[in-house]
């Protein structure tokens, strides 16, 4: 990319936006960046300023809140968007939702169709765009839909649909749930599957909505970083869908909670409180139960269950993520999870019975 040229990249004070501009820039020493931020003081940069030009918008505005000057700017040099930003939270309405993950690709489209050489629209998404679909899972954008178990995977649907159709030159990332930053486990941004972690192992969930067939695709920061890295640029991956998932290297349900049990089982103090492995229900045993704690539960039980339902039902709707476009584009797939799975709960739970309080705050 010549000198004058940069990539614009929305997210990047998020999780994996940070990481993979850190690699894109270490790769390419004439990389030059347009971060879109929503508060400029809150950008550190991650010690690459002099290649990274910070300005403030935000998704939701039509022309991204942008002022006329650094549109024009965006206009001239931006060759390529590497699009992260998203609303990530499942509890939210729907409307909320797509308002930044909808209508903010939709306005972050608007402006690649006003830049003035064809830009590469490499576009972040998730795997749970397949919702409530079951089976084998695709890297392709045309399977009918089922439904969705919350608003973020609806909201990232739709916003897919729109990239393939008005951006000219598109690839779509689909990661599946990042646990922990790397095989070796440490974790550095809490999402839902920790918060569900912390209730079972406190003893907090009576039942676990899954199937024998249920897997666990989760995948590292490293491993979907340094895909989304490897190939957000590359000509060859353009308009294609790739799976940033564990695929067959995911692991059943149910061998995943023996293992963490047995783990947690270790300490003495723990084994004495007698906590058993919730047993995996369908989902209308699941739904029964629901439906109980919001009519008898107390607050706080209610409060954690409400918490697992824009979640936990996807234990119960088993999919296996295809990965193989993603594998021969890359050389290289995710880490199987049994690599990192219980060195991502020690370090979860490295402070013990703290983690029953913090589920409590959160
Ligand atoms: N992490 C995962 O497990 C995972 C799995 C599958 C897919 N994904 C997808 O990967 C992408 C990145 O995820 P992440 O975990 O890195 O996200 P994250 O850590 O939650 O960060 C979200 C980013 O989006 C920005 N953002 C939110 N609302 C915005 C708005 N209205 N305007 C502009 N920017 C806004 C945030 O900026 P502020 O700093 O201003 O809040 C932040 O930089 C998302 O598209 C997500 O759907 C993530």
């Amino acid at each position: 990319m010549p000198a004058t040229q940069a990539i614009l990249v929305t997210g990047a004070t998020g999780l994996l936006g940070r990481a993979v501009l850190q690699r894109l820039l270490a790769s390419d020493a004439r990389l030059r960046a347009i971060v879109l931020v929503r508060d400029a003081t809150r950008w550190s940069g991650a010690g690459l300023h002099e290649r990274v030009t910070a300005v403030e918008g935000d998704l939701r505005s039509v022309g991204l809140g942008l002022t006329g000057e650094v549109h024009a700017l965006i206009r001239q040099q931006v060759r390529a968007i590497v699009h992260f930003a998203a609303d990530t939270r499942f509890s939210n309405p729907l409307a909320q939702a797509q308002a930044v993950n909808t209508a903010g690709t939709e306005h972050l489209l608007e402006l690649a169709y006003e830049c003035t050489s064809s830009v590469r629209f490499a576009h972040v998404s998730t795997a749970f765009v397949a919702g409530r679909r079951t089976g084998t899972i695709a890297e392709e954008l045309d399977a009918p839909s089922a439904g969705w178990v919350n608003a973020y995977e609806q909201s990232k649907y739709e916003a897919e649909q729109l990239v393939r159709r008005h951006a000219a030159d598109w690839v779509i990332f689909r990661p599946a749930t990042v646990v922990c930053d790397d095989c070796h486990g440490a974790v550095s941004q809490l999402n839902a599957v920790h918060r569900a972690l912390r209730l079972y192992r406190a003893g907090l969930v009576a039942m676990i909505p899954g199937t024998d067939r249920s897997t666990i695709d989760v995948v590292t920061t490293d491993f979907v970083a340094e895909a989304i890295a490897t190939l957000a640029l590359r000509a060859d991956a353009a308009g294609c869908v790739a799976h940033l998932c564990a695929g067959d290297g995911a692991l059943p349900l149910g061998d995943l909670l023996d293992m963490t049990f047995a783990y947690w089982a270790r300490d003495s103090e723990w084994r004495r409180r007698g906590i058993a492995r919730p047993p995996l229900v369908d989902l209308n045993t699941y739904a029964l139960f629901e439906r109980s704690i919001e009519e008898v539960g107390d607050p706080s039980i209610k409060r954690l269950t409400r918490s697992l339902s824009h979640f936990v039902p996807q234990l119960a709707l088993p999919k296996l993520f295809e990965t193989s476009t993603a594998r021969a584009l890359l050389g290289f797939g995710a880490p199987p999870v049994r690599e990192f799975w219980l060195r991502m709960v020690e370090q979860l739970f490295a402070e013990g019975d703290t983690a029953l309080g913090a589920t409590r705050a959160a």
